[in-house]
């Protein structure tokens, strides 16, 4: 069995005990290694301890080792484990090393890695390690110079931070070129590239004139999908400057896409690298949802120049300081970019599907960890969303003129340094004069909390009163923190709720709370602090129908006792989109959950469906087609909550009858609305050219979501609409709809659209990976199967992520149906896939471990089953940490 991973704490941080001010790196790329040449500027920490000297390493071969330009005797260093240790260092010193490495063999891609065009490095976390010894960690910043060499015919672009200084050609059809970056970086942000690859390049002049080069590189062929990307980033560039004031800082911004990555795109100073799936797209490749991706993950890079490069992280403890930030700022910019009410819509789906169920279950964190066994682990929906969630509610409680004086304060302060989570909250308490103490609970307690909400109407007094209680129970995390002796007290948040009052025409009461003279418009922040907290409105004539955490104004789940016709009242007349929808996502959980009830007492009938939300969904579709009215919001509506989501609902989780209800309400509804559907798809159909953008976007969600209600007709005429619409598409957004639908159709033009996709896809990497992804997403028996036969086809790469994600993780955390099958086959295949993986690629294992992160909210049969491949996993002989610490946590 493995190792469990030890324990690293935040209370253990102490301060480096020696600095780095300048480092010179030259890095020789040969077929099958690397030579590195360091020379680290030192000086020792006037605010430490002392001690020896530390360096971080892993994976290297040392090959030479000089202090002050001395050779290091042997007894003057050491290492322990792999980290390079000097007992006696001068005050302020010079060290160099020189390691040998294996870029070839990296399958982690983690530090520098060969992908098929070339060389990338990826060093967040601690991927510098793997390059050179370094004290690597965060609050290290120090300026980097460095040097490539290659083969010019084969690696002709070499890049790194910064700028360009130098370049030439050596012998044997090598060149080499320098570049230096004037800002000071912590470790993680360094990065550099030699690879074969194309680039399109552009200007964006910043407010104080500065004329910055922005250039995108791609593999070679590519440059017809790069427009996009270009456009995001000078939006990006722009957005910043307009509502932060905060400007680009160097002469050159580039963007090179890579093929094999781990994660979505790296933020590194001046050079960021990006997932190809967010930098390449073009109208017959990329759906819709992959351009507006494309502008967020450009955005969030971008964005992360200020927030993450210029003020950076103490420590890996305050990741959700740069990425909860950032991921707000992201947000705020696709609010603003797209429909912001949709945009929201998405954020609230997401984070449903993704951080509660990760907050109720065996890895429960706050977003800002006390603990953590591998810091990969930590790139979570906790730390990213909910990090998010936070910052907005920061903005909502304080004001966004405040929030902006807040982030100015923050870069006064703070430019140029690693700091904490507790530096933002001061920032923003100073520039707001906001109490924020009790606000910081949100960083220490994992967890989503409850609030139950009651009201009162008296009707002699024209009084109306919101009682509110919070409900915070320990998670896992607590019990664990409990048991290191580090017990974490918990007590109530300090959160917004944002309200409005409707009355019986749907129109917003203006609102006088208790004690105050005269209204104070229609809608209100009201501010919780209590555990117990009542809010009384006065001068209401008639029991109003709240709307209550509008914009969803805080990450709770919100208990009040609805009834449907105020549900229905509110997704008619609310004026705040998040609510208007939220009001049919919680009609349909209802139905849906009487629905399993149903299917669990062996009914087969669709009687639990009202002819009353038929009747409101009839009208929400129609409302798209008036004057004023927002398809791509009614496309939001018409999609009930997932399977997953209805899961987190459920004491035990009852997987097939879940899905069996879902699929009804889904059939019933569509031949209920067959007619309406049709005429929408007809009446939505477009000969205009494509364009990514708003309108047209929606109208295709609409259109194509009206298409997958009929594709559930199981008629001839209606299969026929799909294959045409399929045959027939201009885009991929309208393709991958019509093919999606098809997987999960048992016809023959299932096979026929897939073969002819593939056939016609084949070299193209992403379009690969949706066919792969709508494979594994089929609700057709069989699918488990498929996925394994599947992961032998030459289609399939175990070593590439995007392979993995588009099929394993597709599967396993988005076909619950399938993957929780009973017969176990769905977790033993998982399970099989991690034991292959891990010792290749650790990191993108640990992802698909996650996957049995709920195991314990089925019934006992599927416990067993799941339990059995936990233990099969951890009993593997050295088990990576990243997944030695997933499946530990899930066991314990
Ligand atoms: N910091 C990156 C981002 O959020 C994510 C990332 C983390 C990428 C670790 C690679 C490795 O933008
Ligand atoms: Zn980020």
């Amino acid at each position: 069995m493995a190792d469990t991973p030890a324990t690293i704490y935040l209370k253990d941080y102490t301060p480096p005990n020696c600095l780095v001010d300048q480092v010179t790196l030259d890095i020789s790329i040969h077929a099958g290694f690397a030579r590195v040449a360091a020379r680290l500027a030192m000086r020792r920490n006037p605010v430490s301890a002392g001690g020896p000297l530390k360096l971080d390493g892993e994976d290297l071969q040392l090959e030479s080792l000089s202090l002050d330009g001395q050779p290091l005797t042997a007894s003057a260093w050491r290492l322990e484990g792999e980290t390079l240790v000097i007992d006696e260092v001068p005050d302020a010193f010079v060290l160099e090393t020189v390691v040998r490495i294996d870029p070839d063999q990296n399958t982690q891609l983690s530090g520098l890695y060969r992908s098929k065009d070339g060389y990338f490095t990826q060093c967040e976390a601690q991927g510098f390690r793997r390059i050179t010894y370094y004290p690597d960690r965060p609050d290290v910043m120090a300026k980097f110079v460095c040097t490539l060499h290659a083969d010019k015919a084969s690696f002709p672009v070499l890049l790194a931070n910064g700028n360009p200084v130098a370049q030439g050609d050596e012998d044997n059809g090598r060149h080499w070129a320098t570049w230096e970056d004037p800002f000071a970086k912590p470790a993680y942000l360094f990065a550099c590239v030699a690879a074969k690859l194309d680039m399109v390049e552009d200007y964006y002049v910043t407010t104080s004139g500065r004329r910055v080069r922005c250039a995108v590189y791609v593999e070679p062929g590519k440059l017809d999908q790069c427009d996009h990307a270009m456009a995001a980033i000078k939006k990006s560039m722009k957005w910043d400057e307009d509502v932060f004031g905060l400007e680009m800082d160097l002469d050159h911004y580039m963007i090179v896409a890579v093929g094999d990555f781990n994660m979505g795109a790296m933020e590194n100073k001046g050079l960021n690298i990006f997932n190809t799936k967010y930098v390449l797209a073009r109208p017959d490749t990329a759906t819709d949802t992959d351009y507006q991706n494309i502008d967020r993950v450009v955005a969030h890079e971008y964005f992360h120049n200020w927030t993450g490069n210029r003020v950076t992280c103490r420590d890996w403890f305050q990741l959700s300081l740069k990425e909860g930030l950032t991921v707000f700022r992201d947000q705020q910019f696709g609010m603003d970019m797209h429909s912001a009410g949709v945009t929201r819509i998405q954020e609230v789906r997401g984070l449903r599907a993704a951080q509660f169920p990760e907050d109720a279950g065996p890895m429960a964190h706050p977003i800002r960890p006390a603990s953590y066994a591998e810091i990969n682990n930590f790139y979570t929906a906790t730390v990213y969303e909910k990090g998010a969630e936070v910052i907005r509610m920061i903005h909502t409680l304080i004001g966004k003129q405040a929030f902006r004086r807040g982030m100015d304060l923050y870069f006064q302060r703070h430019d140029g340094q690693a700091v904490t989570c507790e530096d933002f909250i001061s920032a923003m308490q100073d520039a707001s004069g906001k109490d924020l103490a009790q606000f910081q609970r949100w960083y220490n307690q994992a967890g989503t909390p409850k609030l139950v909400v009651r009201s009162q109407f008296d009707a002699a007094a024209r009084r109306y009163t919101l009682e509110v209680t919070q409900q915070f129970p320990a998670t896992p995390y607590e019990e664990r923190m409990t048991k290191d002796g580090l017990p974490q007290a918990r007590g109530p948040y300090h959160l917004p709720i944002v309200i409005g009052l409707l009355d019986g025409e749907g129109r917003e009461l203006p609102l006088r709370l208790e004690g105050e003279t005269s209204p104070v418009g229609t809608q209100r922040v009201l501010e919780l602090r209590e555990a117990q907290q009542r809010f009384v409105f006065e001068d209401v004539a008639t029991e109003p129908v709240p709307s209550l955490l509008r914009g969803f104004s805080a990450p709770v789940l919100l208990d009040y006792p609805y009834s449907t016709a105020q549900l229905t009242h509110l997704m008619a007349y609310d004026t705040d989109a998040v609510n208007r929808w939220e009001a049919g996502q919680r009609l349909a959980t209802g139905i849906l959950l009487e629905g399993v009830a149903a299917i669990q007492a062996g009914k087969t009938t669709n009687d639990w469906i009202p002819q009353d939300y038929i009747t409101a969904l009839a009208r929400l579709l129609g409302s798209a087609f008036v004057e004023g009215g927002d398809p791509a919001l009614v496309a939001e509506a018409l999609n009930p909550p997932s399977e997953n989501v209805l899961a987190e609902q459920m004491e035990v989780v009852d997987p097939d009858a879940i899905h069996g209800a879902r699929m009804t309400l889904l059939r019933t509804l569509a031949r209920e609305l067959r007619e309406a559907f049709l005429a929408a798809y007809l009446e939505l159909a477009s000969d205009e050219p494509y364009s990514p953008e708003g309108e047209q976007a929606g109208r295709r969600a609409l259109r194509n979501a009206c298409l997958s209600y009929l594709a559930q007709l199981d008629e001839a005429g209606a299969q026929a609409l799909v294959v045409g619409h399929f045959e027939q598409a201009g885009n991929m957004t309208d393709t991958f709809a019509a093919l999606a639908s098809l997987a999960s159709l048992d016809i023959p033009a299932r096979h026929v659209a897939l073969d002819s996709f593939y056939s016609k896809w084949r070299d193209e990497a992403l379009v690969v990976d949706k066919w792969l992804q709508v494979q594994a997403l089929s609700r057709l028996p069989g699918t488990t199967a498929d996925v394994r036969a599947l992961m032998t086809h030459p289609a399939f790469d175990i070593r590439n992520p995007n392979k993995v994600y588009a099929l394993v993780r597709a599967f396993c955390a988005a076909n619950p149906k399938h993957f929780h099958g009973a017969d176990g086959e769905g977790y033993r295949l998982a399970a099989d896939v991690i034991l292959q993986l891990d010792p290749m690629n650790p990191q993108v294992a640990s992802r698909i471990a996650r996957c049995f992160d709920r195991w314990r909210k089925f019934d006992p049969a599927r416990q067993a089953l799941a339990r059995q491949q936990l233990e099969r996993i951890r009993a593997a002989s050295s088990l990576s940490a990243d997944v030695a610490e997933v499946v530990g946590k899930a066991l314990e």
